[in-house]
């Protein structure tokens, strides 16, 4: 909604009254619908989004204004209302507000005030709105318990963060592309002591060089052409909180030149938590708790004299590298549940994944990690219509079938081969076949691999099989095996 212009319903019995409301509210710019009884206004409260419902009290007919009130509050509980009365009683105006009147305005009244009123209504909705929709989002974004991690490497991962998120300590969050590090600077910033103050966050990619500057410690007024008058930096704004150095290896090569420039500024803050405003004179000590990402190498950034030594060190006084989704596709079942049941949240029951998809995702390299996951869930969801996600339902976003499909073939391709990957997929790949050849039975899906029991199950295990996709295990044949 847009506080600004609004979708009102306008309930009266008398057309004076009618016209002149219409007429200050339209003014406004508010898109106005009327009625002149609570019946018809009931109507549309039941056919329409109204953002804020003005219904006079006592009105010929069966329903008066209470009854369109209750209605409102019962249907539509986010939409407004404001009651008009000429005979407001202290006891019909607590009664109204107790059953979630915004207001009650008296008639006669003078125009401004309603529109005055209106408006505070409107506004309060809209915030209370955006509290709620940024309150979700922290909570949903923010909580250990969106942080997927089922696999060692990310069990570690996991530890530490909640371990850091405890401390002040300047962290250097390291990975690949779409590998979660936002989500584990959010999970630390919003777990930490600081969690009620600000999250700000920086791309450090993103800004020309006088600009990133000038946003991240300030300036004084005619600092530089275009400073037109003082202005705080995020430093300031993060007081108290956390600063996110997004991406802060990602700039591009004249940008770098430019930040390593301001890198003696950023030490001077990190080291002595204190610095000067750009043009000032003035030190202004700022609280503020650094956090820092990159997807680029920045050891080798630094061995090239590309990211300074000194600041390198200083940012990862604890390091925290994410490892990428190819690394470790036990997590991929955890992730895909994850995803299925954040994206089909509209549906009455979340959508299910197919156990031969869920080996063909397992099987995906995830150049883009976790985010590109995220992405073919998203698709897949939007427009898949059954309760369930076959593996041909996702064949569109999936990168080509690579070695493991076409059979294992000797020759290493020129741009050479991931040893580790392929084996691991081919792996996999036997187990599923197995098992399905098996109807499910372990003991027998072993016997074909010619495994025990005991390494059989330890192989699933490995590779999340038969965990959370659902479908390719049967418990009959729990019993210990062969070994
Ligand atoms: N372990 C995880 N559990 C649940 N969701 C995850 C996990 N890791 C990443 N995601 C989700 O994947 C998406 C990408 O994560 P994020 O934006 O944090 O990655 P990034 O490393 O910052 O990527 P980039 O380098 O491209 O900026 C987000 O929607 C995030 O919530
Ligand atoms: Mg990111």
């Amino acid at each position: 909604m847009n506080s600004a212009s609004a979708k009102i319903l306008l309930i009266d019995d008398e057309p004076g009254m009618r016209e002149v409301l219409s007429a200050v509210l339209g003014r406004a710019g508010h898109r106005v619908v009327v009625a002149e009884s609570g019946e018809q206004g009931i109507a549309l409260i039941g056919a329409e989004i109204f953002d804020l419902v003005i219904t006079d009290l006592k009105m010929p007919g069966p329903y008066n204004g209470m009854d369109v009130l209750k209605t409102a509050k019962d249907i539509s509980p986010e939409t407004l209302v404001i009651i008009l009365t000429a005979f407001a009683t202290l006891d019909m105006a607590i009664e109204a507000m107790k059953l979630g009147a915004y207001d009650v305005l008296t008639k006669p009244f003078n125009n401004d005030h309603v529109e005055l009123t209106v408006r505070k209504a409107l506004d309060a909705k809209r915030l209370s709105a955006e509290n709620l929709l940024l309150k979700r989002e922290l909570k949903e974004r923010a909580g250990f318990e969106n942080i997927i991690a089922i696999s060692q490497a990310m069990q570690e991962v996991f530890a530490l963060v909640r371990r850091v998120a405890q401390t002040d300590s300047t962290v250097l969050i390291c990975g690949e592309s779409g590998t979660g590090k936002e989500l584990v600077a959010r999970a630390i910033h919003f777990n930490s002591p600081r969690r009620d103050q600000a999250f700000v966050t920086v791309n450090c990619a993103a800004l020309p060089e006088t600009l990133l500057e000038s946003e991240l410690f300030g300036h004084m007024k005619g600092a530089f052409t275009g400073a037109v008058a003082n202005k705080e930096g995020l430093f300031e704004v993060a007081d108290g909180g956390t600063l996110f150095l997004d991406e802060i290896g990602e700039a591009s090569p004249a940008i770098q030149v430019k930040l390593l420039r301001i890198q003696v500024k950023l030490l001077r803050v990190i080291q002595e938590r204190e610095f000067r405003r750009v043009g000032g004179t003035r030190d202004v000590s700022v609280n503020v708790r650094i956090l820092a990402a990159t997807n680029k190498d920045l050891d080798k950034a630094v061995a090239q004299g590309l990211f300074r030594e000194d600041l390198f060190y200083r940012l990862q006084v604890i390091p925290i590298t994410l490892p990428s989704l190819r690394s470790r596709p036990e997590d991929i079942p955890a992730l895909v549940h994850h995803f299925l049941k954040i994206f089909s949240r509209k549906r009455e029951k979340p959508l299910t994944l197919e156990p031969d998809a869920m080996v063909e995702l397992q099987q995906q390299e995830w150049k883009g990690n976790v985010r590109e996951l995220e992405n073919v869930m998203l698709r897949a969801v939007a427009l898949v219509s059954g309760p369930t996600i076959s593996r041909a339902d996702l064949e569109p976003w999936l990168r080509p079938p690579s070695l493991i499909h076409s059979g294992v073939s000797s020759e290493i391709p020129p741009e050479g081969l991931d040893l580790e990957h392929l084996i691991n997929g081919l792996e996999r790949g036997f187990l599923v076949k197995a098992l399905e050849r098996a109807r499910g039975v372990k003991k027998d899906a072993a016997h074909l691999l010619k495994l025990n029991g005991r390494s059989f199950r330890y192989r699933l295990e490995k590779y999340g099989i038969g965990r959370g996709s659902g479908g390719e295990e049967r418990s009959a044949d729990d019993e210990e095996g062969d070994e």
